[in-house]
């Protein structure tokens, strides 16, 4: 059994071990509670988790006798959000004697990757969600290196904040791509960040100001410019990733390569990389749609190989870290 909650999606999934299928897959989304807010409010995040955990877990529990392990989503998250679903696995644990197998959220997303299909490692993946920017390059379950991060924003997180500057609501990034359909993304010219630079690194706070700038400088802000405005934006975002992928790719080879996470559900990035790696000649395999956003079927894929290692933890060391960079090996 896997337990997510480290945002804002309170999650259970029962994997089975033998073959990797997902036998049980429930997600309880808070984004209508949060949209009033334009984003995640913690505590309120943390009070539906409470609620909503017991409810799936009620749904699984026919499944109580056959289980081998509970796995958990300890780190990277809000704090508040981990917690919930960290002492839900502890009891379970206890009350049922079994092992716990605390999971790396990140490494989670990596995994939606094999839900519906054999892993492929070595593999590089783009990670791009409402907290991280990365090009990883995974060797295996344990070995993954970090060869691009961002400075500031992530790339999720640059959609949701312009979509708060439209009052257009949240979660940003898909409202935002909506509109980009309607508009036209020639008529604002906003700067690639970091295009000058040989830094294989990413940024977005300062498109993210570029567009408040050219927001307020609008005399009316009706559908066609706000659409005209995420059309704009989300060009420019998408050509950062594709600018920095370029220049990785230029002197690195690779056969396979990966994209996941919240973000990687957006259609306009699937197409710009696409095109890429059939011009490169890579083999690319994108997050089923439906396994983008934060869920437990990815972090019980990811535990069964966990399980496979026997990377248990004693219940009283796991903790949770909501911040959990060291995780992977820098290079
Ligand atoms: O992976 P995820 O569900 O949660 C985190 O681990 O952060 O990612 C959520 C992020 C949010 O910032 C959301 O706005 C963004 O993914 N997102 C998108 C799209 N769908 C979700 N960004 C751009 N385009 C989308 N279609
Ligand atoms: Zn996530």
């Amino acid at each position: 059994m896997s337990i997510e909650s480290s945002c804002d999606d309170s999650s259970i999934a029962i994997t089975r071990i033998k073959d990797k299928r997902l036998i049980f897959h429930k997600k309880i989304s808070q984004e209508e509670e949060h949209s009033v807010y334009g984003g995640v409010v913690p505590e309120l995040a943390a009070r539906l988790h409470a609620l909503a955990l017991p409810k799936i877990l009620e749904e699984a529990k026919d499944f109580f006798k056959e289980l081998k392990a509970v796995a958990v989503t300890n780190e990277p998250g809000l704090s508040v959000s981990l917690v919930e679903g960290v002492v839900m696995a502890k009891a379970l644990c206890v009350s049922l004697s079994l092992p716990l197998l605390p999971i790396n959220h990140l490494k989670g997303h990596i995994y939606s990757l094999f839900l519906e299909e054999k892993t492929k490692f070595p593999m590089d993946i783009l990670l791009v969600s409402g907290g991280h920017t990365e090009i990883l390059h995974v060797h295996s379950y344990d070995e993954i290196q970090i060869l691009a991060t961002t400075l500031d924003d992530s790339f999720g997180e640059s959609f949701d904040k312009v979509a708060k500057m439209l009052g257009l609501g949240y979660p940003g990034g898909p409202i935002v791509e909506q509109y980009a359909k309607q508009g036209d993304c020639l008529r604002f010219n906003f700067t690639i960040p970091l295009q000058n630079s040989l830094k294989l690194a990413f940024s977005y706070s300062g498109l993210k100001n570029q567009v408040r700038l050219k927001i307020e400088k609008q005399q009316n802000l009706d559908k066609k410019t706000k659409a005209d405005i995420c059309a704009s934006f989300q060009k420019t975002a998408v050509a950062h990733l594709m600018q920095k992928l370029n220049k990785v790719y230029k002197s690195k080879e690779i056969k396979n390569f990966g994209v996941v996470g919240g973000a990687s559900a957006n259609l306009y990035l699937r197409e710009k990389l696409e095109r890429f790696c059939k011009e490169k000649k890579i083999v690319l395999q994108m997050a089923p749609l439906k396994y983008c956003s934060d869920n437990a079927a990815m972090i019980g894929r990811c535990a069964v190989d966990a399980y496979n290692l026997g990377k248990f933890k004693e219940i009283n060391s796991v903790e949770i870290l909501p911040r959990s960079k060291e995780f992977f090996t820098n290079v």
